[in-house]
């Protein structure tokens, strides 16, 4: 009786406490429970940290496959692989790879590839063979692709069979350089390519001994991922072995289970969709469904036919997703949970009144950033939510920042000035030994500039993220705005210093300055670009059309060209973006001349019929 009696009054007691945490706060439970899983992930990195051999994403990998042998691993178009057999065409990778090409320990190796199971083979091989992987866009040509080849001291590429076209063009140069050339296919006859898929063929698929790559630990680089930052060329950012086992938890925070079916569609050479996609769910041992490239008519048919339940996504598929015509089984399907960035409050609610009752988990992070949010709560619109842990292990700020200098503004001491909530400003990360930022490869330059230094005391370095963030009442956090050189389209960064150095090329074209335009019904900007010609010169547009298909992928190319006798700089002599950007491409406002880039035909005088026809969202783009 007595023993009841305490029961009671104890649970009573706790109804209390929680319905007050609750009014206080209405996520209680959901931060809670947060919080739990965010402590058990600590706990496992620290324990992956100390143990000896340290413990790797591919020996994860390893563990899945002895207790899940059988389990569905990679389905792609109509072939399916269990987790053994990935294991195996990996054995067979690394072991034609290793005699072919002698690979050893701490090597790196550039993979050229689309989103097909060779990119995973060939990664795990890598990954077994001690050796770095370097994830080059298969979208870049030339120039820029030397460029990045170069910025990782690869010794050897292996490209797919698709991209032997774009290899062909940058062979002399690798040749010269001496760089083993590796083409997945079964022949090939070209001079200085060799065909790799034969070499693995006749390779066996016994395991590799761990003694292979037992040197290496979890600073190590395990990956090179591309960026384009804030300017110049692509930079390489260096995800070393911690860094990539921090992206891989963000699917244990969004709640992704072993059972579920993962529909991976992103590039798998950029971090959303190799960390968070495909690491991640080695991790969580689930099924993943990968596809070549994204469909917005295909989709839902995918996700149908192979029973997906976890959808990653980036704000501008949503939009696609939400265009497209409606159907009467819209809602047929198993998706229950979306994990990706950057989808918008208006987009965010038409989608799930859309498509069903889909949980969203929007995760904030930069590929070489320290820090990260998860919105663990589905707030529409939100891209994270404040939580003590995150703000007691990566001390982090919104300071403010002046839009018009571009740079952050300071007190009379000289130091930064942490905005109140409800205003905007520049998010920035302290850099510390458990938030380290490894910047990039090869680029002390470029990695300096991302870095912030006596920002709050002298002496600290802080991780400049370029995004203009606000915090309200609630914690929940808002992306605002990017700063600085680059814009988004089509889910791709664009970095207007390159875009630009590549119009400088055309000997006609005197100053250039690129930037980007929004479009109604499009996320990010579209690029433009304002130039001053040289002297007696005219525009050519085919000409122009020409070079930026040869040295630009699409996404990239400016889609408008205005003509100006002068560009604007600003007092410090810096080009004027924000203020061009607002201007916009109306021929009927803007009195220089306009061109509008017509795909397969070239730069041609913009009209107010293409104007109306961009506006009414008829014009593809
Ligand atoms: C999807 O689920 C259905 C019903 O549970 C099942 O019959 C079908 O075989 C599954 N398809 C795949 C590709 O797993």
């Amino acid at each position: 009786m007595m023993m009841a009696y305490f029961l009671y009054t104890a649970l009573a007691g706790l109804a209390l406490l929680l319905a007050l945490l609750y009014t206080k706060n209405p996520y209680f439970l959901q931060d809670l429970n947060y919080a739990i899983t965010a402590i058990k992930i600590g706990m496992r990195l620290s324990k992956y940290k100390k143990s000896k051999p340290f413990y790797s994403m591919l020996d994860c990998f390893l563990d899945k496959v002895s207790r899940q042998p059988h389990k569905k691993f990679l389905l792609f178009e109509d072939s399916c692989y269990t987790y053994s057999q990935a294991d195996k065409e990996s054995n067979k990778v690394a072991r034609a790879l290793s005699t072919h090409a002698n690979l050893q320990e701490g090597d790196t190796v550039a993979l050229f590839l689309g989103n097909e199971p060779w990119f995973v083979w060939a990664w795990l091989a890598l990954a077994k063979l001690g050796c770095t992987a370097s994830l080059l866009n298969n979208n870049i040509r030339s120039k820029s692709l030397l460029h990045c080849f170069s910025c990782c001291d690869a010794k050897v590429l292996v490209a797919g069979a698709d991209l032997r076209g774009a290899v062909e063009e940058v062979l002399p140069t690798l040749k010269e350089q001496g760089i083993r050339v590796f083409l997945l296919t079964e022949h090939c006859d070209v001079d200085g390519i060799e065909s790799l898929t034969d070499k693995i063929q006749q390779a066996s698929d016994q395991p590799l001994s761990p003694q292979l790559r037992a040197n290496i630990h979890i600073k190590s680089p395990a990956l090179y991922i591309y960026t384009s930052g804030t300017t110049g060329l692509p930079k390489a950012a260096v995800i070393n072995h911690e860094r990539l086992w921090m992206a891989t938890f963000l699917q244990s925070l969004a709640g992704v289970r072993s059972d579920d079916v993962i529909y991976i569609f992103l590039p798998l050479y950029h971090s959303s969709g190799f960390l968070m996609g495909l690491c991640g769910a080695i991790n969580q041992g689930v099924t993943i469904v990968l596809r070549r490239k994204f469909s917005a008519s295909n989709f839902w048919n995918d996700c149908r036919k192979y029973n997906v339940t976890v959808i990653q996504y980036i704000g501008e598929i949503i939009r696609y997703l939400c265009n497209t015509p409606k159907r009467d089984n819209d809602r047929d399907h198993k998706v229950r949970l979306a994990l990706g960035n950057g989808m918008r409050a208006d987009a965010w609610a038409e989608f799930l009144q859309r498509f069903g009752d889909i949980r969203v988990c929007e995760c904030y992070g930069a590929t070489e950033g320290n820090m990260g949010f998860v919105n663990h709560i589905g707030k529409i619109g939100a891209i994270g939510k404040e939580h003590f842990l995150v703000k007691m292990t990566t001390p982090y700020a919104l300071i403010r920042y002046d839009t018009e200098k571009e740079e952050p503004v300071k007190n009379s001491k000289g130091f930064c000035i942490e905005v109140p909530r409800g205003e905007t400003g520049l998010l920035v990360a302290k850099i510390g030994a458990r938030t380290p930022f490894v910047g990039y490869a090869k680029n002390k330059q470029q990695t300096q500039r991302k870095m912030l230094n006596d920002v709050f005391v002298k002496g600290d370095h802080y991780f400049n993220s370029g995004d203009l963030l606000r915090i309200d009442d609630e914690g929940f956090i808002y992306f605002q705005d990017r700063i600085g050189d680059t814009f988004r389209w089509k889910g791709e960064n664009v970095a207007t210093t390159e875009v630009a150095d590549h119009l400088l090329m055309l000997d006609w074209v005197e100053e250039a300055n690129v930037y980007g335009v929004k479009v109604p019904g499009h996320e990010g900007r579209i690029g433009m670009a304002a130039i001053k010609l040289n002297e007696n010169m005219d525009f050519d547009g085919k000409a122009a059309y020409q070079h930026v298909k040869n040295y630009l992928p699409s996404y990239a190319r400016p889609r408008f060209i205005r003509i100006q006798d002068d560009l604007v700089v600003t007092g410090t002599f810096k080009q004027m973006k924000v203020k061009l950007g607002e201007e916009g491409f109306n021929p009927s406002v803007i009195k220089d001349p306009l061109f509008y880039l017509e795909d397969n035909k070239g730069y041609v005088p913009m009209t107010p019929e293409i104007f109306s026809s961009i506006a009414e969202g008829k014009a593809k783009l």
